[in-house]
């Protein structure tokens, strides 16, 4: 199989991570940071040192202020429903996922007020049109870091400072970009960063987490044991504890671990150069086929490893369907769970064919995916 669906999830892993995980499993597994014997402090001390490696990759000062999640999407409402209360104004971008756009949604029918600010053609938030759209009681600005669909990139450094001179929290889901795209919260001044664990970081499924900077108070979503503090009925203020009750997914985790300390040892410059070198190659590969639309930026520092395509009025769940059957080759079509994206895009109606490229892929994978493009497109 050529496996081009790394923007859904991650796929091989570094063996690294699978022997964490079994190995947490069969040679620990105990509870973390519940009782004191010697097996549950293995499993805490495994997560503060995942806690620790994230904090090195993404620029976190206190690893202290990242949060453990199930996935990106669970850190997304947590910093969205902790955040807003009715009356507070949000700036979204037109490119975001439906993780970020339908907790929005439904806190709008309790009284948030919404406004989704314009893009250029391939996706990039347009700047002056923040600017025009600031309120009195703009509280926040919240903009995929890369999206989803076409790969394109924000500028976060520039949408960071003008968050900043506006007095409006900054937030980031970096779904497609955490473990594959630097990010440093503190340069880039990020208040808020979603990020799931098994996409870039090369984590398994069922990990994800949220950096909560200094000076946000969330209000918590659920509370519970967290191991702290149990002689009070009140959760515990400070972090991570306050948004982190009930048993971590330790094995999970510990994979996880071994996703970032792989990154980290790598070099996200690497990592990140492969990935758009193999871009590139794809889409001088894609332009020369006739009925290839393709989406999104032409320029690679504007982009990840995302590719969207149409081929004509050829509908996309076809050309997967024949991928998959006749090529062995794994990608998504569709809408992607990107309503505003695909609206913004102009491809509600027919949705687009993502390939989506990984670290683990080779140029024989990208020569595989533009011959059976160009068999598909012939017929
Ligand atoms: N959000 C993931 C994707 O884009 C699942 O496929």
């Amino acid at each position: 199989m050529v496996y081009l669906d790394n923007a859904a999830t991650s796929w091989p892993k570094p063996e690294a991570v699978y022997r964490a995980m079994i190995e947490f499993c069969k040679e620990n597994g105990a509870n973390p940071g519940r009782s004191g014997h010697r097996m549950a402090m293995r499993a805490s001390e495994k997560i503060m040192e995942c806690r620790e490696n994230l904090a090195r990759l993404l620029g976190v000062p206190d690893p202290l202020r990242i949060v453990f999640t199930s996935n990106g999407t669970a850190a997304v409402n947590l910093a969205l429903k902790g955040l807003l209360t009715p009356g507070d104004h949000v700036l979204l971008s037109g490119m975001e996922h439906n993780a970020v756009a339908r907790p929005l949604k439904k806190l709008e029918s309790a009284g948030v007020e919404l406004a989704v600010v314009k893009t250029n053609r391939e996706g990039q938030v347009d700047s002056a049109d923040i600017v025009r759209r600031i309120r009195p009681n703009t509280k926040l600005l919240v903009v995929t870091h890369a999206s989803n669909v076409t790969g394109t990139v924000n500028d976060l450094a520039s949408l960071g400072r003008l968050a900043r001179e506006h007095n409006i929290v900054f937030m980031v889901d970096a779904a497609q970009t955490a473990g594959n795209t630097p990010i440093h919260v503190g340069e880039m001044q990020i208040d808020l960063l979603a990020f799931p664990g098994h996409k870039g970081l090369l984590g398994p499924q069922g990990t994800g987490g949220l950096y909560v900077g200094e000076g946000i108070v969330l209000d918590t979503l659920q509370e519970g044991g967290t191991g702290s503090i149990s002689e009070s009925l009140d959760q515990p203020d400070f972090l991570p504890d306050r948004y982190e009750s009930g048993t971590l997914n330790t094995p999970g985790i510990a994979g996880l671990n071994e996703g970032i300390k792989f990154i980290l040892d790598t070099g996200i410059e690497n990592i990140r150069n492969h990935e758009t070198q193999l871009a590139r190659h794809m889409l001088e590969g894609l332009a020369e086929i006739n009925k290839v639309q393709v989406y999104g930026s032409g320029a690679m520092e504007h982009r990840t490893g995302v590719i969207s395509i149409t081929i004509d009025q050829t509908d996309c769940h076809e050309v997967c369907a024949e991928l998959d059957e006749k090529y062995g080759i794994a990608v998504r079509g569709g809408l992607h769970c990107a309503y505003l994206a695909h609206e913004t895009l102009g491809t509600l109606r027919m949705g687009t064919v993502r390939f989506s490229i990984g670290f683990f892929n080779t140029v024989e994978d990208i020569n595989q995916a533009l011959a059976a493009i160009r068999a598909i497109a012939r017929l």
